[in-house]
Protein backbone atom coordinates (compact mmCIF):
# COMPACT_ATOMS: atom_id res chain seq x y z
CA UNK A 1 0.00 0.00 0.00
CA UNK A 2 1.10 3.40 -0.69
CA UNK A 3 0.38 6.44 1.28
CA UNK A 4 0.17 9.93 -1.45
CA UNK A 5 -0.61 13.42 0.79
CA UNK A 6 -2.02 15.89 -1.30
CA UNK A 7 -0.37 19.06 0.33
CA UNK A 8 -2.86 21.92 0.32
CA UNK A 9 -0.26 23.97 -1.53
CA UNK A 10 -1.00 21.99 -4.53
CA UNK A 11 -4.59 21.33 -4.56
CA UNK A 12 -5.38 25.39 -3.59
CA UNK A 13 -4.19 28.72 -4.06
CA UNK A 14 -2.95 29.54 -0.74
CA UNK A 15 -3.55 33.22 -1.72
CA UNK A 16 -6.90 32.65 -2.28
CA UNK A 17 -9.56 31.63 -0.01
CA UNK A 18 -11.51 28.18 -1.53
CA UNK A 19 -9.64 28.26 -4.56
CA UNK A 20 -9.69 24.89 -5.98
CA UNK A 21 -6.96 23.38 -8.49
CA UNK A 22 -8.60 20.89 -10.41
CA UNK A 23 -6.01 20.53 -13.29
CA UNK A 24 -3.23 19.07 -10.82
CA UNK A 25 -6.09 17.03 -9.00
CA UNK A 26 -6.67 15.44 -12.23
CA UNK A 27 -3.05 14.99 -13.53
CA UNK A 28 -2.48 13.29 -10.03
CA UNK A 29 -6.03 10.98 -10.17
CA UNK A 30 -4.68 10.08 -13.63
CA UNK A 31 -1.40 8.81 -12.08
CA UNK A 32 -2.76 7.06 -10.04
CA UNK A 33 -5.03 5.41 -12.26
CA UNK A 34 -2.01 3.66 -13.92
CA UNK A 35 -0.90 1.86 -10.59
CA UNK A 36 -4.53 1.21 -9.45
CA UNK A 37 -5.85 -1.67 -8.31
CA UNK A 38 -2.54 -3.47 -8.70
CA UNK A 39 -1.40 -0.79 -5.84
CA UNK A 40 -3.16 0.18 -3.15
CA UNK A 41 -3.55 3.58 -2.27
CA UNK A 42 -4.33 5.97 0.98
CA UNK A 43 -4.55 9.49 0.20
CA UNK A 44 -4.70 12.05 2.62
CA UNK A 45 -5.21 16.16 1.76
CA UNK A 46 -4.36 19.49 3.60
CA UNK A 47 -6.71 22.33 4.01
CA UNK A 48 -5.24 24.29 1.84
CA UNK A 49 -6.83 27.81 1.13
CA UNK A 50 -10.30 26.04 2.50
CA UNK A 51 -9.30 25.20 5.82
CA UNK A 52 -6.40 27.30 6.94
CA UNK A 53 -8.36 30.78 6.84
CA UNK A 54 -10.89 29.37 8.74
CA UNK A 55 -9.25 27.39 11.24
CA UNK A 56 -7.26 30.94 12.06
CA UNK A 57 -10.35 33.30 11.74
CA UNK A 58 -12.03 30.81 14.41
CA UNK A 59 -9.30 30.31 16.46
CA UNK A 60 -9.50 27.12 16.61
CA UNK A 61 -5.87 26.05 17.74
CA UNK A 62 -7.26 27.97 20.81
CA UNK A 63 -9.34 25.05 21.88
CA UNK A 64 -12.73 24.41 22.26
CA UNK A 65 -14.74 28.00 23.41
CA UNK A 66 -18.27 28.71 23.76
CA UNK A 67 -17.72 30.87 21.07
CA UNK A 68 -15.73 29.13 18.07
CA UNK A 69 -18.53 25.93 18.10
CA UNK A 70 -19.92 26.91 15.51
CA UNK A 71 -16.62 27.99 13.65
CA UNK A 72 -15.38 24.39 14.61
CA UNK A 73 -17.99 23.10 12.56
CA UNK A 74 -17.48 25.33 9.80
CA UNK A 75 -13.85 24.42 9.22
CA UNK A 76 -15.31 21.18 9.20
CA UNK A 77 -17.66 21.27 6.73
CA UNK A 78 -15.48 23.36 4.47
CA UNK A 79 -12.60 20.25 4.32
CA UNK A 80 -15.78 17.68 3.61
CA UNK A 81 -16.51 20.66 0.51
CA UNK A 82 -12.81 20.57 -0.81
CA UNK A 83 -13.10 16.58 -0.15
CA UNK A 84 -15.79 16.22 -2.06
CA UNK A 85 -14.33 18.14 -5.19
CA UNK A 86 -11.08 15.62 -5.24
CA UNK A 87 -13.08 12.58 -4.24
CA UNK A 88 -15.65 13.34 -7.39
CA UNK A 89 -12.45 13.62 -9.63
CA UNK A 90 -11.19 10.38 -8.74
CA UNK A 91 -14.66 8.78 -9.12
CA UNK A 92 -14.95 10.57 -13.01
CA UNK A 93 -11.63 8.44 -13.69
CA UNK A 94 -13.44 4.97 -12.06
CA UNK A 95 -11.40 5.29 -9.42
CA UNK A 96 -13.02 4.22 -5.76
CA UNK A 97 -11.86 6.64 -3.55
CA UNK A 98 -14.11 6.79 -0.36
CA UNK A 99 -14.25 9.72 2.02
CA UNK A 100 -13.11 8.93 6.12
CA UNK A 101 -13.15 11.98 8.14
CA UNK A 102 -10.68 11.98 10.81
CA UNK A 103 -12.83 13.98 13.20
CA UNK A 104 -14.65 10.51 13.17
CA UNK A 105 -12.30 8.16 14.22
CA UNK A 106 -9.45 9.72 15.90
CA UNK A 107 -8.42 11.86 19.45
CA UNK A 108 -5.68 13.95 19.81
CA UNK A 109 -3.70 15.88 22.39
CA UNK A 110 -0.67 17.91 21.58
CA UNK A 111 -1.69 17.76 17.98
CA UNK A 112 -0.64 14.31 17.82
CA UNK A 113 -3.25 11.41 17.64
CA UNK A 114 -3.80 9.65 20.74
CA UNK A 115 -6.46 7.07 20.12
CA UNK A 116 -7.54 6.15 16.64
CA UNK A 117 -9.99 3.63 15.12
CA UNK A 118 -8.40 2.42 12.03
CA UNK A 119 -10.06 -0.57 11.27
CA UNK A 120 -12.68 0.86 9.10
CA UNK A 121 -9.53 2.26 6.82
CA UNK A 122 -7.92 -1.34 6.75
CA UNK A 123 -11.61 -3.15 5.54
CA UNK A 124 -11.84 -0.57 2.18
CA UNK A 125 -8.32 -1.08 1.43
CA UNK A 126 -9.07 -4.78 1.87
CA UNK A 127 -12.29 -4.15 -0.57
CA UNK A 128 -9.99 -1.67 -3.03
CA UNK A 129 -11.75 1.17 -1.86
CA UNK A 130 -8.91 4.12 -1.89
CA UNK A 131 -9.94 5.81 1.19
CA UNK A 132 -9.14 9.65 1.34
CA UNK A 133 -8.82 11.58 4.71
CA UNK A 134 -7.79 14.79 5.28
CA UNK A 135 -6.53 18.02 7.86
CA UNK A 136 -9.54 18.34 10.24
CA UNK A 137 -10.58 20.02 13.28
CA UNK A 138 -10.71 16.79 15.79
CA UNK A 139 -11.57 16.34 19.93
CA UNK A 140 -8.39 17.30 21.57
CA UNK A 141 -7.67 15.73 25.32
CA UNK A 142 -5.79 19.20 26.06
CA UNK A 143 -7.76 21.96 24.34
CA UNK A 144 -11.39 20.43 24.10
CA UNK A 145 -10.95 20.95 20.45
CA UNK A 146 -7.46 21.18 17.88
CA UNK A 147 -6.65 20.94 14.72
CA UNK A 148 -5.37 17.54 13.41
CA UNK A 149 -2.80 17.69 10.39
CA UNK A 150 -3.00 15.54 7.12
CA UNK A 151 1.41 14.78 8.04
CA UNK A 152 0.39 13.59 11.60
CA UNK A 153 -2.28 11.22 10.23
CA UNK A 154 0.53 10.12 7.93
CA UNK A 155 2.85 9.61 10.41
CA UNK A 156 0.33 7.61 12.88
CA UNK A 157 -1.11 5.83 9.75
CA UNK A 158 2.31 5.16 8.28
CA UNK A 159 3.63 3.38 11.81
CA UNK A 160 0.46 1.08 12.28
CA UNK A 161 0.08 -0.14 8.40
CA UNK A 162 3.68 -0.55 7.13
CA UNK A 163 2.76 0.89 3.54
CA UNK A 164 5.47 0.29 0.91
CA UNK A 165 6.13 4.30 0.90
CA UNK A 166 4.79 7.20 1.64
CA UNK A 167 4.84 10.27 -1.04
CA UNK A 168 4.53 13.99 0.39
CA UNK A 169 3.01 16.00 -3.46
CA UNK A 170 4.33 19.56 -2.86
CA UNK A 171 4.77 22.54 -4.56
CA UNK A 172 8.48 22.41 -4.62
CA UNK A 173 10.98 19.98 -5.65
CA UNK A 174 11.63 18.31 -2.25
CA UNK A 175 13.45 19.03 0.63
CA UNK A 176 16.32 21.73 0.16
CA UNK A 177 19.21 22.51 2.61
CA UNK A 178 17.35 26.51 2.81
CA UNK A 179 14.78 27.89 1.75
CA UNK A 180 14.38 27.67 -2.13
CA UNK A 181 11.55 30.92 -1.95
CA UNK A 182 13.70 33.12 -0.24
CA UNK A 183 17.58 31.83 -1.29
CA UNK A 184 18.54 31.69 -4.92
CA UNK A 185 21.54 29.22 -3.91
CA UNK A 186 19.23 26.97 -2.27
CA UNK A 187 20.24 23.08 -2.83
CA UNK A 188 17.39 20.19 -3.03
CA UNK A 189 18.70 17.43 -1.01
CA UNK A 190 18.32 14.30 -2.27
CA UNK A 191 18.44 11.78 0.20
CA UNK A 192 18.49 11.66 4.12
CA UNK A 193 18.82 9.09 6.59
CA UNK A 194 19.63 9.46 10.35
CA UNK A 195 23.24 10.10 10.15
CA UNK A 196 23.05 12.48 7.27
CA UNK A 197 20.14 14.55 8.76
CA UNK A 198 22.33 14.61 12.26
CA UNK A 199 25.44 15.83 10.13
CA UNK A 200 23.48 18.54 8.56
CA UNK A 201 22.30 20.05 11.63
CA UNK A 202 26.02 19.51 13.09
CA UNK A 203 27.34 21.73 9.69
CA UNK A 204 24.83 24.69 11.07
CA UNK A 205 22.57 23.89 7.77
CA UNK A 206 19.45 25.10 7.92
CA UNK A 207 17.22 22.75 7.91
CA UNK A 208 14.83 24.45 10.84
CA UNK A 209 11.00 25.01 11.79
CA UNK A 210 8.52 23.41 9.46
CA UNK A 211 11.42 21.85 7.18
CA UNK A 212 13.15 19.83 10.86
CA UNK A 213 9.43 18.79 11.65
CA UNK A 214 8.78 17.41 8.10
CA UNK A 215 12.28 15.53 8.61
CA UNK A 216 11.53 14.48 12.18
CA UNK A 217 8.32 13.00 11.26
CA UNK A 218 9.40 10.77 8.95
CA UNK A 219 12.34 9.10 10.05
CA UNK A 220 9.36 7.73 12.45
CA UNK A 221 8.11 6.06 9.27
CA UNK A 222 9.26 2.52 9.07
CA UNK A 223 9.30 2.82 4.88
CA UNK A 224 10.97 5.08 2.28
CA UNK A 225 9.68 8.92 2.43
CA UNK A 226 9.42 10.75 -0.78
CA UNK A 227 8.81 14.29 -1.16
CA UNK A 228 8.29 15.58 -4.83
CA UNK A 229 7.03 18.44 -6.63
CA UNK A 230 3.07 17.57 -7.14
CA UNK A 231 2.64 19.85 -9.88
CA UNK A 232 4.96 18.41 -12.19
CA UNK A 233 3.31 15.66 -14.13
CA UNK A 234 4.91 12.21 -14.41
CA UNK A 235 6.83 12.87 -10.86
CA UNK A 236 4.28 11.02 -9.03
CA UNK A 237 4.55 8.09 -11.49
CA UNK A 238 8.50 8.09 -10.75
CA UNK A 239 8.22 8.10 -6.89
CA UNK A 240 5.61 5.12 -7.12
CA UNK A 241 7.86 3.02 -9.18
CA UNK A 242 10.77 4.11 -7.18
CA UNK A 243 12.71 5.84 -9.29
CA UNK A 244 15.54 8.94 -8.11
CA UNK A 245 13.02 12.05 -7.91
CA UNK A 246 12.70 15.01 -4.95
CA UNK A 247 13.69 13.94 -1.49
CA UNK A 248 13.83 10.61 -0.47
CA UNK A 249 14.37 10.37 3.34
CA UNK A 250 14.69 6.55 4.35
CA UNK A 251 15.70 5.65 8.50
CA UNK A 252 18.81 3.55 7.91
C1 LIG B 1 -4.88 21.42 7.97
O1 LIG B 1 -4.31 20.28 7.42
C2 LIG B 1 -6.37 21.21 8.21
C3 LIG B 1 -7.14 22.39 8.62
C4 LIG B 1 -6.66 23.61 8.67
C5 LIG B 1 -8.52 22.16 9.00
P1 LIG B 1 -2.81 20.26 6.88
O2 LIG B 1 -1.90 20.90 7.88
O3 LIG B 1 -2.50 18.84 6.52
O4 LIG B 1 -2.91 21.17 5.58
P2 LIG B 1 -1.87 21.77 4.52
O5 LIG B 1 -1.30 20.65 3.71
O6 LIG B 1 -0.81 22.51 5.33
O7 LIG B 1 -2.71 22.70 3.71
Amino acid sequence: MIIVKLGGSIICNKNEPFSFNEGVVKQIAEEIADFYPEKKFLLVHGGGSYGHPLAKGYKIREGLKKENMGGVSKTHQAMLELNKKIIEIFLSLKLPAFSISPSSIFIINDGQIVDGWIKVIEEFIARDFIPVLFGDVAIAKDKGIDILSGDQIISYLAQKFEPEKVIFLMDVDGIYDKNPKVHKDARLIEEINEKISLRQEAAGIDVTGGVRNKIDEALKIPCPVYFINGMVRGNLTKAIKGERVGTIIKRS
